[in-house]
């Protein structure tokens, strides 16, 4: 549509609704005591804003609550993966697609075939499940942000991207032999929702092919990614966001896929990859415990439902909604004074938490310490990013506010902004967290924490 009004509106109606509940103080205090101070072991029905995640959250369209009347739940060879096969293919292009329940299924399987004990995995940044499937397999975890990615207050325009000599530098160190792949995530989800640029993805490639190592994408965000290059790199601007993911999955050889983002489902994922040997690999492991490869723990009506989604989140209008929708929360925050990631990620703005709470010490989580308050304040959950999630390798302490996809409306978003004014406003007197128990791995899932 020709930009001749500046509004811009979410571009759906809504057909379905459902309620919201509200809490009382009191009931929220009870409530984060029994929870152990861990926003995960809440009752989804005591939040009366969640943004906890942008994962398997959104709101299908009718064209997708239609779709998924045609799936077809043939064991194998149902009409639903060919629909879903073709949908992958069209955009991401590479020769073998094999679905999975969600991301992590598809790292699983992926790092299982590839790495060993003793192997390096050089990305961006890896998300928690990445890290913890490469660490589960004894390889390590390398993350290689730019400088800038690691300055929340940076407003580079791609801080998503890799640093390119820093990656020369560890395959220097370690040798090629050693690093079985190297993973692009798009958008950098634990570097604060920032594109990679389509320039920092050559200039990978071009690295990657030196030393004869395959590069694959951690996809879950491409069509946000792609957007932002279209707005933000020279040469993109009259392209396609459909045919920027297509020329940025060009210089891949594969990907993990968590279509519980920009598939806009609530739940499935994929696995890609260009080579036979591999592939052929990797349906052995997902016969073993995700299913057959036509349907590989998913329902055809989960296929059906991707098919659709993944081109949906394509659509410019959608696009531009939902960055600039994303973009609004993060300019009304940093007007308060509110210190976030600059410049606003695609799904989620991210509060330094460090910033925010000077006097809170990293060790003491003040990314949970403020999401604590942000629910006992308001009933929003969100998710701390930071020391919780990483330990040791944390290189920041965030608190994401992630925006489901199609679900709140500018009146959600402006209540937000008025909570965490308030929070703000009171934040000297948040004190920090000590852990009373933690998991082997992925720990924030089900740590238990109390108030200093
Ligand atoms: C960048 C990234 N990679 C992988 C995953 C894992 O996907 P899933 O939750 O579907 O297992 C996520 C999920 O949030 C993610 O953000």
């Amino acid at each position: 549509m020709p930009a001749r009004f500046k509004t811009i509106i979410e571009p759906f109606r809504i057909k379905t609704v459902e309620p919201i509940r509200w809490t009382t103080r009191e009931e929220r205090e009870d409530l984060l005591r029994r929870a152990h101070y861990n926003l995960f072991q809440l009752p989804a029905d005591a939040i009366l804003i969640d943004l906890l995640t942008d994962s398997g959250t959104a709101a299908m369209s009718t064209r997708q609550w239609a779709a998924m009347m045609e799936g077809d739940e043939s064991y194998a060879g149902s009409k639903s993966f060919e629909r879903f096969h073709r949908a992958v293919q069209d955009i991401f292009g590479y020769k073998h697609v094999i679905p999975t329940h969600q991301g992590r299924a598809a790292e699983r399987i992926l790092f299982s075939v590839m790495c060993k004990k003793g192997d390096v995995v050089a990305n961006n940044t890896h998300f928690d499940t990445t890290r913890a499937n490469i660490e589960f397999l004894g390889a390590e975890a390398v993350d290689l942000p730019i400088c800038e990615g690691k300055d929340p207050a940076d407003p580079h325009p791609f801080k998503g991207n890799l640093d390119v000599e820093a990656l020369e530098r560890l395959i220097e160190r370690v040798g090629a032999g050693r690093i079985p792949l190297v993973m692009l995530t798009v958008t950098n989800n634990s570097g604060g929702g920032q594109p990679v640029s389509m320039e920092n993805v050559r200039a990978v490639r071009a690295v990657c092919k030196r030393h004869a190592i395959p590069l694959y994408f951690d996809a879950c965000r491409f069509a946000e990614n792609a957007y932002f290059i279209k707005l933000r790199e020279a040469g993109y601007g009259h392209k396609t966001p459909k045919e920027i993911a297509q020329e940025m999955f060009a210089q891949g050889d594969g990907c993990t896929m968590s279509a519980k983002k920009d598939g806009l489902v609530n739940i499935g994922g994929f696995l890609c990859t260009n080579d036979d040997t591999l592939a052929q690999q990797e349906e052995n492991l997902l016969i073993l415990t995700e299913g057959y490869p036509t349907y590989g723990g998913l329902a055809g009506r989960d296929l059906e439902a991707i098919a659709v989604g993944l081109h949906e989140a394509l659509e410019e209008e959608y696009l531009r909604y939902r960055i600039v929708s994303t973009a609004y929360l993060g300019r009304h925050l940093a007007e308060l004074g509110v210190p976030i990631v600059q410049p606003p990620g695609g799904h989620a703005i991210y509060i330094d938490a460090r910033a925010f709470l000077p006097h809170v010490p990293s060790p003491c989580f003040p990314g949970v310490a403020l999401a604590c308050q942000l629910y006992l304040e308001g009933g929003i959950r969100s998710v701390e990013i930071g020391r919780l999630m990483f330990g040791q390798h944390a290189q920041m302490d965030l608190v994401r506010l992630a925006i489901p996809r199609r679900v709140y409306t500018q009146s959600h978003i402006d209540y937000v902004v008025e909570v965490i004014g308030q929070v703000w406003k009171q934040r000297e007197q948040i004190r920090g967290l000590r852990l009373t128990y933690e998991a082997p791995f992925l720990r924030h899932f089900t740590a238990r924490l109390e108030p200093i």
